[in-house]
């Protein structure tokens, strides 16, 4: 043990065991949290890590019709209680997960005599904290003062505060670069907060190299939270999205969601961290044998490169027409994957329509397509879109579920594009929609997976059935007319995937659209030419393309490119068709949040181990450790690195495949082009 370690258990001992003293340390002694209450009646807590401040003290309050809970407050009792068990989730990156913290519950009254309780939790990856109202009877929570003040002017990733959307750049800048001139350049300003903020997970890096992450878990019968930050106190506050005054009407006793802070002593800990997951109540299904992990494929890329439509009728070829689906399905079956999602298959794509949830277009014959996917073993995966159309989709929501339930469709994907009408995708309704989708779908087996989603707060661990989500500038960002940053996805593992599960749509192959109706005239060329506008590109190689599988995590991967693309790289291809969904480990080893990222997952269900890494546009050579292997066996590596002339913006393509026997002492220097990575598949 280290030294560091046995003074912070010697200190718990000494200071922390008193039930009334108002601290607490992690299971490891490496955290420190302090609770206080000012001369003024206000609520504060600390924070600590190996001794060094990371929060300094953060003010807690939550104001309510009843009164302002942030004040003139005193403190009633202090209780500890902890927790050490484990649990095994449905899917995810761990056969079994460790629940393992200490608590302290803060009970607070008002002069009027109101009760508040802050409880404040420590595991060995971070702090976790929630408001609970006593009483009976309904209130209305008009605002949250949670602090998070920082002890330094961190090094930030982070994109754009804003109500409605998480589909931004990522910014690198101090948390003083946390300005309105800095958000305009992260997104769209006419759906940003007009005052410096950010959306969670926000990753910080402290002088000396510790991670952080804030951001929430549990998010029910609530608005989400967004943080405002105030350069001159360097502090970010909850900021809750509502469009009037009133934030959430609840139900007294009410618990808020949790505040998380995930703290590591290295980038890959925000990566490995499971506090969001344990901090959400267990299962609520009884019977999850029908949550399949999965990948999948989809009629949906071919519209984003324009050559075909969602509407019948539209500029180009119908999508979704049953000989297109078969296509699909038949491709699917020989690789063995087990779903086909179809976009542009119901009526209401046309300018100034309506969806109708259970009226396919003439050219779709459902029955057929579900008996022809059945029989090859493919699941097909329904498609609503709402175009933020909320009011229609919440009167068919359960009409379209029992219409997919009697077709045998056991998947949805839902889809949020633009602006609600008297809500943000971000306010309590919505997280009352958006959750109620998940519990109506679970109902008729079916899982969901939603784009324009409310960021991930953990709840698919009650609902497993909620596999994955958006919230994110993904793959598809790389088809338009903006494009994602090349240092996008290495920034991604360590923000919006900490947060949960992540519908990126890796895969794609033909990285310079040859096969694009439209673009194929434009490129011809791999090299790099100033007429040409790379940002219509998937701007990465092949491999990065193969390591996303790894890097990122998601229950349900999509194969995102058209088949005829995986044709040209059948060797590579083998690498997509044998990389698991689903995993028993997860090891995050070398690490830098936006410039690399090398991961190593093994499979559930053999005892095969799969190795994931990508880079920035920087090309780098990294040396990766096989210690995670089991000692005294030997292992066969494939290993798929870029080729000698690969980069992103010239020949991408261009890659190697070699096997090579590797231990539990191995060492590897591999080499990553620029816009580049590697993947391994180790048995
Ligand atoms: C945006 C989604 O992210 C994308 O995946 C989908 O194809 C379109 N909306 C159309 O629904
Ligand atoms: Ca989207």
């Amino acid at each position: 043990m280290k030294l560091r370690n046995i003074i912070a258990i010697l200190l718990l001992f000494a200071v922390g065991c008193s039930q009334s003293e108002p601290v607490i340390y992690s299971p490891d002694g490496r955290l420190r949290a302090e609770f206080l209450v000012d001369e003024a009646g206000s609520p504060y807590y600390t924070l600590s890590f190996d001794g060094m401040e990371i929060l300094r003290p953060s003010e807690l309050g939550i104001t309510t019709t009843a009164g302002e809970l942030n004040r003139d407050l005193s403190l009633v009792s202090v209780k500890h209680s902890k927790l050490d068990s484990t649990w095994e989730p449905v899917w995810g990156q761990y056969a079994t997960i460790r629940d393992n913290y200490n608590a302290m519950r803060a009970t607070l009254s008002s002069t009027n005599g109101e009760v508040l309780h802050i409880d404040l939790r420590l595991y060995n990856d971070g702090l976790a904290l929630r408001y609970t109202l006593e009483g009976e009877g309904e209130i209305d929570i008009l605002d949250e003062q949670t602090k998070f003040a920082a002890a330094e002017d961190y090094e930030a990733h982070w994109i754009a505060g804003s109500y409605d959307d998480d589909e931004y750049a990522y910014m690198h800048t101090p948390l003083s670069g946390i300005t309105l001139d800095a958000m305009a350049l992260s997104g769209n300003t006419s759906r940003q907060l007009p005052y410096p903020a950010v959306n969670t997970p926000v990753a910080m890096v402290t002088s000396n190299g510790t991670h952080i992450a804030i951001h929430e878990a549990a998010l029910w019968e609530y608005p989400a939270m967004s943080l405002k930050y105030d350069a001159e106190s360097n502090s970010f506050t909850s900021d809750l999205a509502a469009v009037g005054e009133v934030k959430s009407h609840v139900t007294l006793p009410f618990s808020t969601p949790w505040r998380t802070v995930i703290v590591g002593d290295r980038a890959g800990a925000l990566i490995e961290s499971t506090l969001t997951l344990n901090l959400n109540d267990p299962c609520r299904l009884e019977d999850t044998s029908w949550i399949r992990p999965m990948k999948y494929v989809g009629v949906w890329w071919e519209m984003h490169l324009k050559n075909s439509t969602w509407d019948m009728g539209g500029s180009a070829p119908h999508c979704a027409t049953t000989e297109n689906v078969k296509r699909y399905i038949d491709f699917a079956a020989e690789a063995g994957f087990e779903g086909v999602l179809v976009e542009g298959w119901n009526i209401g794509w046309g300018w100034g329509e309506r969806f109708d949830y259970c009226q396919p277009y003439p050219d779709f014959d459902i029955d057929e397509i579900v008996a022809y996917g059945r029989e090859r073993g493919v699941m097909l995966i329904g498609h609503h879109e709402t175009y933020a159309n909320v009011v229609n989709y919440e009167e068919q929501m359960e009409a379209s579920y029992d219409y997919y339930e009697a077709k045998g469709v056991g998947a949805v994907k839902t889809g949020y594009v633009g602006r609600i009408p008297n809500r943000y995708h971000n306010s309590r309704e919505m997280v009352d929609h958006y959750n109620r989708t998940v519990v109506e779908a679970a109902k008729r087996h079916i899982t969901v997976d939603i784009h324009e989603p409310v960021h991930s707060t953990g709840i698919c661990r009650t609902y497993p059935n909620l596999v994955s989500a958006e919230g994110m500038r993904g793959q598809e960002w790389q088809a338009w007319n903006s494009g994602n940053c090349i240092d996008h996805n290495p920034t991604l593992p360590f923000t919006r995937n900490v947060a949960g599960a992540m519908d990126f749509t890796p895969g794609i192959f033909d990285v310079r659209y040859h096969n694009s109706i439209n673009r194929a005239a434009a490129n011809e060329e791999y090299k790099v030419d100033e007429k040409h506008d790379y940002r219509f590109f998937v701007n990465s190689t092949l491999t990065h393309q193969l390591a996303q599988y790894v890097v990122f995590y998601s229950p349900i991967q999509m194969v995102a490119d058209l088949p005829e693309n995986y044709k040209a790289y059948p060797e590579a291809f083998t690498f997509i068709r044998n990389v698991p969904v689903d995993w028993a480990d997860t090891r995050a080893l070398d690490c830098k949040i936006g410039d690399y990222a090398v991961v190593a997952r093994r499979d559930k269900h053999s005892d095969r181990w799969y190795v994931g890494g990508i880079t920035d546009g920087t090309a780098r050579e990294l040396s990766v450790a096989f210690d995670f292997l089991d000692k005294d066996r030997c292992y066969r590596a494939t290993i798929y690195r870029d080729g000698e002339r690969a980069g992103w913006d010239s020949y991408p393509t261009d890659h190697v495949i070699e096997q090579v026997e590797v231990s539990h002492d191995t060492v590897l220097n591999i080499a990553m082009a620029a816009g580049g990575g590697f993947a391994i598949e180790i048995e």
